[in-house]
């Protein structure tokens, strides 16, 4: 067993892994250890556009939600004219947390310390005994609290921590047309419904990423109950069919399968299907059309899926939407977000229907989430046992799947959907962010 005890040593691993997934393998030690972890934070999520909310979440002035980046604590709020501002959730005075909750509705947040009191969009308004302690030397108006950089796509709020990053519609790179099938099911976008599923997981971030980024090849074995009691219409035989798409550079990745006889739109109700083909492009329509399951990471650590699970055995499925953020807080330990979208416009009847069939199959006690799991934390506490941390796993799956010409979508889309070709491409990304290169 080597240790990366040292920056040359921890530099030399980086190199040889980027250059091992070139060649189709990536390492165990990855996924569980200290000095790769402590450079995630100092390379990635400092850089990187990170999600915070949906907008959803805080949909009236006051409202706010406390989210992450990186180890950062950070006020997701709503301000008084409804602009959306990201602040770091520390008083300047002297550091104290400022909101404790994890969500509320709050004009002003005050410190519980020495009373330094802001606004929700992070100006310092009120200082006990201004005058008489400061005698006019500090001006509230460079005291503000620390504001993060944020920006939003069909109601994703997304901070960034680097000035420097570019734009998150160049960082996104063309997956938004991808994300739109999670985000436009009609004119009026998706909803979350109710506040997400929250836990702590002994599963390192990336296991959940590169599963989201498209691992159809798990589900049939890791998921078997779904099919052989009929709660998931496909069977193991054609579970590869479909394609992988990815987006080279970018590091975001879908799956998407298809079942033969999964009537297109199928799992949601009649009327919200026109206004599905209406919010989006004709491309994307044929997509959506040919699609029963998308499975995508936006790069490094959001996901989304869109599922038929049916609530009563060998009924229809219900399609449902769900996006989760795996926040790594340690090597081998994330703290999980799960929320259930909805479309705005559904009837009232298909979204209750939505969640039962989100909260039965990926709800934090749920069926898929539970076959997750229980596999993610046994390969997490592999990868950290002295044999297995130096040891390679093969990621060539679909090394030489040239794109799919007919595909009607943008990206790289190989077939059949059970590939490596977006892990490969999601871990490209990453090193080039450990190497500093991105
Ligand atoms: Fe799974």
């Amino acid at each position: 067993m080597t240790a990366l005890r040292d920056s040359t040593a921890l530099a030399e691993w980086v190199s040889r892994t980027r250059a091992g997934i070139g060649e189709g393998r990536f390492p165990a030690r990855a996924f569980n250890d200290e000095a790769v972890y402590a450079l995630e934070q100092d390379r990635l999520f400092t850089k990187a556009w990170c999600f915070l909310a949906h907008e959803s979440e805080i949909p009236s002035p006051g409202d706010y939600v406390t989210r992450a980046i990186a180890n950062n604590n950070i006020i997701v709020a709503r301000d008084e004219h409804g602009e959306v501002h990201a602040s770091l959730n520390m008083c300047r005075h002297r550091g104290n947390v400022m909101c404790k909750s994890e969500m509320g509705n709050a004009s002003h947040f005050r410190c519980s310390y020495h009373g330094w009191t802001y606004k929700n969009s992070g100006e310092l308004v009120g200082v006990p005994y201004m005058k008489e302690g400061y005698e006019g030397r500090l001006k509230r108006k460079d005291w503000g609290l620390v504001a993060v950089r944020v920006d939003t796509y069909e109601g994703l709020v997304f901070g960034c921590l680097d000035p420097a990053a570019p734009s998150l519609e160049d960082y996104l790179g063309g997956f938004q047309f991808y994300l739109d099938l999670y985000l436009k099911h009609g004119l009026g976008g998706v909803e979350v419904h109710g506040p997400p599923d929250h836990w702590v997981a002994d599963t390192d971030w990336k296991i959940c990423a590169e599963n989201f980024a498209g691992d159809g090849y798990h589900t049939p074995v890791a998921h078997q109950f779904g099919f052989n009691l009929g709660y998931f219409p496909s069977s193991g035989t054609t579970h590869s069919q479909g394609w992988a798409v990815s987006v080279p550079g970018r590091g975001h990745g879908i799956g998407l399968g298809h079942s033969p006889d999964f009537p297109a739109f199928g799992g949601f109700p009649d009327e919200l299907v026109a206004g599905m083909k209406e919010a989006m492009s004709p491309a994307q329509a044929a997509v959506f059309a040919q699609t029963r399951t998308a499975v995508g990471t936006v790069f490094p650590n959001l996901s989304f899926l869109m599922q038929p699970f049916s609530l009563v055995p060998g009924q229809p499925g219900v399609r449902f939407v769900t996006m989760r953020l795996y926040h790594p807080v340690g090597p081998g330990r994330m703290e999980m977000y799960s929320w259930c979208l909805v479309p705005k416009d559904a009837p009232q009847d298909y979204k209750t229907e939505a969640y039962r069939a989100y909260t039965l199959a990926f709800g934090q006690a749920g069926t898929f989430e539970q076959d997750d799991f229980e596999n993610w934390t046994k390969v997490t506490r592999s990868a950290a046992s002295g044999l297995v941390r130096d040891l390679d796993f093969p990621y060539v799956m679909g090394m030489e799947s040239e794109p799919d010409p007919d595909f009607p979508g943008p990206g790289h889309a190989v077939r059949p959907y059970v590939n490596d070709t977006n892990f490969r491409t999601l871990w490209s990304r990453w090193g080039d962010y450990l190497a500093g290169e991105a």
